[in-house]
């Protein structure tokens, strides 16, 4: 069955590392491995220099008919002053928002090759595969009020608002339970029900969820803890379910166990359509648009290759596929090839491009 992927390089090192995966999705398609129909937009700062806008209406239309969004980085020096609602940005907002994917799933994979590199001990981090799974779409980064106000007297207020409801933490919850069970069975919930109220009703909800999944151990841990824990002992946990701020936070500290910026991905997905089943959903790497190394050739293709292996696995439920497109990234970081950002001593120091070569070289093999 044909299913179709929108790429939106957009900006710096964006445009490169796409086209890595670019070449990685022809050949599978010229092995009749997939049936990818592709179509690729402008966002960011080429959308800006083209449209005059972050995003263009056609592009976003296309955004939204698509199987899955493929997305690079957006953002560099040459649209600091841009109008603010036009900044590079503004297009990822506008697709988070308009693919309502509140469900963003961070993981953190230590490749074995990689465990020294990490400044943690190598016993610590060597085999993590831990998935973070952040609310996106609510909590206090939305809530209202939201404001600063000037009470007269030299003094002002800054408010921010906490806001969930039933449904919003039901449905990220069920997320969380659904890919636990396509691993360890194991969930974490972390807040701060210690002290907030929101908290005491997340892990309610979180709960009553969990009822429906007799077979996933659902384990409840302060967010502050789950902090401290990721560091001390970071392979007692498989999944890790959390609210907006919490998750911002925690997939941080995940994030810095497997090396570098260049080795994260991530997928945000929305709410299954009622009749089709299928999610809208939005692959992406972590990190930005890197303008230090932009157009040289050197960006670590690694965390947007990652990002089209989560797709297969989310999006299309390819999972051997996605298995073996994460196993070949694995295995050309065990031969000792490198980008800048992740080198070692006597490793073999590569190009984005050959990088990409490598990788799709031990896909053939
Ligand atoms: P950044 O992630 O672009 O770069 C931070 C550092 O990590 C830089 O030294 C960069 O060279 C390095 N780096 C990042 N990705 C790499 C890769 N694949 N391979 C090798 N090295 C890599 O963050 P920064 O510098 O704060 O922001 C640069 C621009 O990107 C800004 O315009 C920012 O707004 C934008 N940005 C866009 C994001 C997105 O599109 N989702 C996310 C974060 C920043
Ligand atoms: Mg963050």
């Amino acid at each position: 069955m044909a299913h179709s992927l929108f790429l939106l390089p957009g900006d710096g090192i964006g445009t490169e590392i796409m086209a890595e995966v670019e070449k990685i999705i022809a050949w599978l398609n010229s092995q009749g491995e997939t049936d990818f129909t592709l179509d690729t937009g402008l966002a960011g700062g080429a959308a800006y220099d083209a449209h005059g806008v972050a995003i263009s209406e056609e592009d976003m239309q296309k955004a939204l008919a698509a199987d899955a969004v493929i997305f690079g980085a957006v953002g560099g020096p040459k649209w600091d002053n841009v109008p603010y609602e036009h900044r590079p940005e503004a297009a990822l907002l506008r697709l988070r928002k308009e693919l309502g994917v509140f469900a963003n799933l961070r993981p953190a994979i230590c490749y074995p090759a990689l465990a020294d590199a990490s400044s943690l001990k190598r016993e610590l981090v060597e085999g993590l595969d831990i998935l973070i799974v952040r609310e996106l779409t609510g909590g206090v980064y939305f809530g209202e009020p939201k404001q600063i106000i000037d009470l007269g007297n030299g003094q002002k207020r800054a408010i921010d608002t906490q806001v969930y409801e039933t449904y919003e933490i039901d449905r990220i919850a069920r997320v969380a339970f659904d890919l636990a069970r396509t691993r360890k069975n194991k969930v974490h919930s972390a807040d701060k029900k210690n002290v907030m109220k929101s908290g005491v009703f997340w892990d309610e909800v979180v709960r009553s969820v969990g009822k429906e999944y007799p077979d996933v151990q659902l384990n409840h841990i302060l967010a502050d803890n789950a902090a401290m824990q990721l560091v001390r002992n970071p392979k007692q946990f498989d999944v890790m379910v959390t609210d907006n701020l919490f998750g911002d936070i925690l997939s941080d500290v995940a994030a810095m166990l497997t090396g570098s910026l260049g080795m994260l991905p991530s997928a945000s997905l929305g709410a299954p359509d009622p009749v089709s089943g299928k999610r809208k959903a939005f692959y992406e790497p972590v990190h930005g648009s890197a303008p230090d190394i932009a157009g040289k050739g050197i960006a670590n293709p690694i965390a947007m290759v990652a990002s089209f292996a989560m797709a297969l696995r989310y999006s299309f439920g390819m999972i051997e596929l996605a298995n073996r497109v994460e196993a070949a990234i694995s295995a050309v970081l065990a031969d000792g090839l490198r980008t800048g950002d992740i080198a070692q001593d006597n490793r073999r120091t590569v190009g984005t491009e050959e990088m990409g070569a490598a990788i799709l070289g031990k896909l053939k093999a």
